[in-house]
């Protein structure tokens, strides 16, 4: 009698799964897209068994090989495709049809809430539309000071281990420069997290961080329901890591919010500049546009605030430190690069590094740019970004069937022999202005592209050559520690650390 019913009830799932596969199978199989063999009910898994995020590129550099640059997946029910083909790329990036996210985001939702990264439809057209001034070019221009002021922290904090021989392991070192930067640009406080690594907000980050970096690669954390059975104590450190950084920041937006109604109330003037105790203008943080902002005319609320406020605090932060880092490590494994572009910031900024940099000078370091993109290409911070697909959609000619989750493989298409010769080669020449227009946009795009690109693209140029240029002054890079072993996460990492050595240098 069990056994006829088990048979019965597997037999019904089994058809179920056929039957909820089967739309999709037959569209993909049109549409041309293949992939590895899928099981019932758990899709490509069995193949995943093996592997880990430190395979996982290689893995998927293989089924490149094997199935083409567009790969059907199926795993444990989200169902669609990877592509790293710049042609796709294209369709969905520039689609404003394909701009929702998929469930890959999920696991950022405790801490960014609805904010700009992660919300859709009519809320992220309107939050976009009133966030875009907040990174304009006169904002920008007030925030190369406090770039410029946090680096130059982190080469006095670096001075200690700069013998030529000491092994530094740079992310979690521009991590707390990144994180003093956006905090003071995006809430306009000083957080001193160089100097206080110890301060409950800057360790609720650090621990936020790492913890969403541990959950993306761990099947039994991906959610919340599975962490309170395997992992019920780390749920709770992020719970009150969480707690402790919304706290923070709540407590940042009341305080502006009072202050601007103060300046409004002295001044009779709604768009007063801010002033400070002794009546100076203080400079605007992204914060402040968004307490002046109003939606159908009501001003945005503190909760509102803060989902976005904490958006810049996760996006700003760990995307630039990966970029720093990987910078400075190819910088210092390519002497003749580090030279060329040290003489140029030599040529740019002169020889008093006290000096405070200008945009303008920023914007003169033409080479050390091409460095950074180069750098880019090769280490994209956001190796891989989602989407998913709600309709039917046409996408480069073939029909996609609607609730499929598509996967763009920035990372990949990045290397593609196809669009970048040499690929593996560390060459800053590729993105000169005399070979301008040989890269097809969409075979490079570190920062998305389309409506949904990265909002903070120009801040975060203008941080990382704040950054690199002030470790350039100060030290010369030195090829130590062991090499970078990549591993695949929302943002990139490496499991060896991101390393080098530094050296004073004098002139
Ligand atoms: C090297 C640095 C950075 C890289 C490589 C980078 C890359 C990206 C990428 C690839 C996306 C698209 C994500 C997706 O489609 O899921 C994105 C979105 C976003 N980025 Fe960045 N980012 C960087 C720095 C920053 C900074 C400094 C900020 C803010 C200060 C920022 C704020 C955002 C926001 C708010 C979004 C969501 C935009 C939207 O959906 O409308 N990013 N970024």
């Amino acid at each position: 009698m069990y056994l006829e019913l088990i048979a019965i009830i597997l037999t019904t799932l089994f058809v179920w799964d056929y039957m909820k596969n089967r739309r999709h199978n037959v569209m993909y199989a049109a549409a041309g897209i293949s992939g590895p063999r899928s099981y019932p009910f758990v899709g490509m898994a069995p193949m995943m068994i093996h592997e880990s995020p430190k395979t996982v590129f290689d893995l998927q550099f293989r089924m490149i090989a094997q199935y083409g640059k567009n790969i059907k997946m199926n795993m444990m029910g989200e169902r669609g495709f990877m592509t790293a083909d710049p042609k796709m790329i294209e369709a969905i990036m520039s689609s404003q049809q394909t701009i929702q996210k998929n469930n890959l985001y999920g696991l950022l939702v405790n801490w960014l809430g609805d904010g700009l990264l992660i919300s859709k439809g009519k809320k992220w057209f309107r939050r976009r539309k009133i966030i875009t001034p907040a990174f304009h070019f006169k904002i920008l221009e007030d925030f190369v000071e406090v770039f410029d002021q946090q680096s130059a922290v982190m080469v006095q904090q670096l001075y200690d281990r700069a013998d030529g021989k000491t092994v530094i392991n740079m992310f979690p070192v521009a991590c707390l420069c990144a994180m003093d930067i956006i905090a003071e640009t995006a809430m306009g406080v000083k957080i001193d997290a160089q100097l206080q690594p110890q301060f409950p907000y800057v360790q609720s980050v650090t621990t936020a961080s790492g913890m969403l970096a541990e959950r993306f690669m761990n099947p039994l954390q991906r959610t919340d329901s599975l962490m309170k059975i395997f992992y019920p104590k780390l749920l709770t450190k992020l719970g009150d890591s969480v707690k402790n950084m919304h706290s923070f920041t709540n407590s940042v937006i009341t305080e502006r919010r009072d202050l601007l109604q103060k300046s409004i109330a002295e001044t009779g003037n709604a768009n007063a500049d801010l002033l400070n105790d002794v009546g100076q203008k203080r400079r605007m943080a992204l914060l402040d546009v968004l307490l002046q902002s109003t939606i159908d005319g009501a001003p945005l609320s503190n909760d509102d605030i803060r989902e976005e406020v904490d958006t810049f605090m996760f996006e700003g932060h760990d995307t630039t430190t990966s970029s720093i880092a990987f910078t400075c490590y190819l910088l210092a494994r390519h002497p003749e690069v580090q030279a060329r572009a040290f003489q140029e910031i030599r040529d740019v900024l002169g020889d008093d590094k006290s000096a405070p940099v200008t945009m303008q000078q920023l914007g003169e370091l033409k080479y050390l740019e091409c460095v950074i993109k180069e750098s880019l290409r090769l280490f994209p911070s956001v190796p891989l970004i989602g989407r998913h697909i709600t309709e039917d959609t046409v996408l480069d000619g073939k029909l996609i069937p609607a609730h499929s989750d598509v996967v763009i493989l920035i990372y990949h298409a990045q290397r593609d022999p196809d669009y970048f010769p040499d690929p593996e080669k560390f060459l800053p020449e590729r993105f000169s202005l005399e070979r301008k227009g040989e890269i097809n946009p969409f075979a490079y795009t570190p920062f998305s592209a389309g409506p949904r690109n990265c909002i903070g693209q120009k801040f975060a140029m203008l941080e990382i050559k704040s950054t690199i240029s002030k470790m350039l002054r100060h030290f010369e890079l030195l090829p130590l520690g062991e090499d970078v072993q990549l591993v695949l996460n929302l943002i990139l990492r490496s499991s060896t650390g991101i390393n080098c050595g530094i050296k004073p240098r004098v002139y």
